[in-house]
């Protein structure tokens, strides 16, 4: 396998804020029981005619100025996003005419939900190790308000919009970036996480007992037990295949879902809490763009030095989930 060189990671959060106070003029709730439940203060949402378009077109001008490289080195575009703003043409052809990449290059949406920018990497990483492609950009970018129930007080608190985009790219110095990978899925507790699509039959036949509403559906409890039970196993397994100790690993990056479920793989990998990037505070859960969105907040804060190496890991529906520890070199972000 040739090795992957992580060039530039870049983000992008819509402007609009919505606090947990804002949320008491939609439903009994309190910031208080937000906040003690799952480390949520507000959230960013896109408002007017903004959508994951121009948050995943912002994310991927950043990455692609941390990174130097043009629209023309690109040779494939992956989007993971579970919420486009169309099915079609999908994010990533729109991103790819928006962004002024050449228009022969391949551009694909792949879904694996909060999951979306861990599977995104391990597909990147098979096609440059594998030859196929040299550079490509990733970008993580969905509309979660837009399929919010916004009556449901137990799913509206938790997500909020954003978008994240990474740039990797053969390494020449012969480095990977990319330690250890690992990603799994369970379609058997799909169930605890679902959006069913609205839709109906050809009117000439017997219509479906039940039509979907498009909104957002969860067992919170469920996806809890899950998160803390399977998560913090998984990313020690992560950290054991790169070779490498926990205590040698500099940050834990995980998906921002809930605070106490951060809490509980610090727990298992025993980091002080400067080693652990949490930002859930500000944005709530953004799906597959909350780690790249802690990583570049986290660099800007000084909270993270570059030239250091980091595991993230990130779950979500499908049952989704997966870890990887990797090299983030100075300059990416
Ligand atoms: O990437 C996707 C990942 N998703 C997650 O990570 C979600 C993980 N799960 C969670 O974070 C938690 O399950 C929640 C924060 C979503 C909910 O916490 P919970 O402790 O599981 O609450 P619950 O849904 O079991 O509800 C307990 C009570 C219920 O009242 P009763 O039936 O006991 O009287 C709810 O009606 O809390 C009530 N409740 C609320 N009360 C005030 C639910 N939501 C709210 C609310 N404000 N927003």
């Amino acid at each position: 396998m040739k090795p992957t060189r992580i060039a530039g990671i870049g983000y992008s959060v819509p402007e609009a804020v919505i606090t947990n106070d804002d949320l008491t003029k939609l439903y009994e709730t309190s910031d208080e029981w937000i906040y003690t439940r799952t480390g949520i203060k507000e959230r960013r949402v896109v408002s007017g005619n903004e959508t994951a378009i121009d948050l995943g077109l912002d994310a991927a001008q950043n990455a692609m100025k941390k990174s130097g490289f043009k629209p023309e080195d690109i040779d494939c575009i992956i989007c993971a996003s579970s919420v486009p703003p169309q099915l079609y043409p999908t994010l990533a052809c729109t991103l790819q005419m928006k962004l002024g990449i050449p228009g022969n290059v391949p551009a694909f949406d792949m879904t694996a939900a909060c999951t979306g920018l861990i599977y995104a990497m391990q597909v990147a990483r098979g096609l440059i190790g594998s030859g196929i492609y040299k550079t490509i950009l990733i970008v993580a970018a969905d509309n979660n308000s837009k399929i919010t129930d916004w009556t449901d007080r137990s799913t509206s608190i938790l997500f909020g919009d954003g978008a994240g985009a990474m740039v990797v790219t053969e390494a020449q110095d012969g480095i990977d970036d990319i330690i250890s990978l690992k990603i799994s899925a369970d379609g058997s507790i799909g169930h605890y996480i679902s959006t069913d699509m609205p839709g109906q039959c050809c009117p000439l036949v017997k219509q479906a007992d039940k039509v979907g509403d498009g909104k957002i559906k969860m067992n919170g409890k469920e996806v809890y037990k899950f998160a803390v039970t399977t998560v913090p196993k998984y990313v020690e397994e992560c950290i054991e295949a790169s070779g490498m100790k926990s205590e040698d690993i500099d940050y834990l990056i995980p998906h921002q879902a809930n605070q106490r479920i951060i809490e509980a793989i610090q727990k298992r990998l025993k980091y002080t809490d400067d080693k652990v990037i949490s930002n859930i505070k500000y944005y709530g859960n953004t799906s597959a763009a909350s780690i790249p969105i802690a990583l570049c907040e986290g660099v800007e804060q000084g909270k993270i030095k570059l030239g250091t190496t980091a595991v993230l890991c990130g779950f979500g529906a499908g049952m989704t989930w997966g870890a990887t520890v990797v090299r983030l070199r100075e300059g990416i972000c």
